[in-house]
């Protein structure tokens, strides 16, 4: 049965089509339009996965972070935003990547993928990000004198329900 398989669920959902799915009609969540600051809306809840959608303000923006042992998908529905990567190889050698995410351009990541994701440009910018298992914590990072992430805070995340559309927990 489906439920006893939840913790493999980064495996068993293609996120990145679930995330195609709610980007296409994202734009109509005409709220995550003209905001001060970013803000989200709980788009679906399931044993499997979460959807959130993103309303990113010119400047808005959330500083370097993975997302526990979730793999995740981003997709971009309007707007532009930047994607910083930042990965440490066995040897302790850093790569930092910048990416420019134009609507309908994507993302895709497994566990412990750190990276940062900002607006630099003039026009708000929304984003459709899926997480399967569902969040359980997420990880800030500082890079240290050789760029490489060093966790700064871990955020244990309370599973949102079906009907809370307020979730506390930032889901970049
Ligand atoms: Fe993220």
């Amino acid at each position: 049965m489906l439920h006893d398989q939840a913790p493999r669920a980064g495996r068993q959902v293609d996120l990145l089509a679930i995330a195609e799915g709610f980007a296409v009609s994202a734009g109509g969540i005409t709220g995550l339009r003209g905001l001060d600051e970013r803000a989200w809306i709980l788009l679906a809840a399931t044993d499997l996965f979460e959807a959130w959608a993103i309303g990113w303000p010119p400047g808005g923006r959330i500083d370097l972070h993975d997302h526990g042992p979730s793999h995740g998908a981003l997709v971009v529905a309007e707007g532009v935003l930047t994607e910083v990567a930042v990965e440490a190889d066995r040897r302790g050698a850093a790569t930092r990547t910048a990416r420019y995410l134009r609507p309908g351009d994507h993302r895709q990541f497994g566990s412990h993928y750190v990276h940062d994701v900002n607006n630099d440009g003039e026009v708000d910018a929304i984003s459709v990000h899926v997480y399967g298992p569902r969040l359980t914590t997420m990880t800030y990072y500082e890079l240290d004198r050789g760029g490489r992430p060093e966790a700064v805070r871990t955020e244990e995340i309370e599973p949102v329900g079906p009907f809370d559309t307020t979730g506390a927990h930032d889901p970049a």
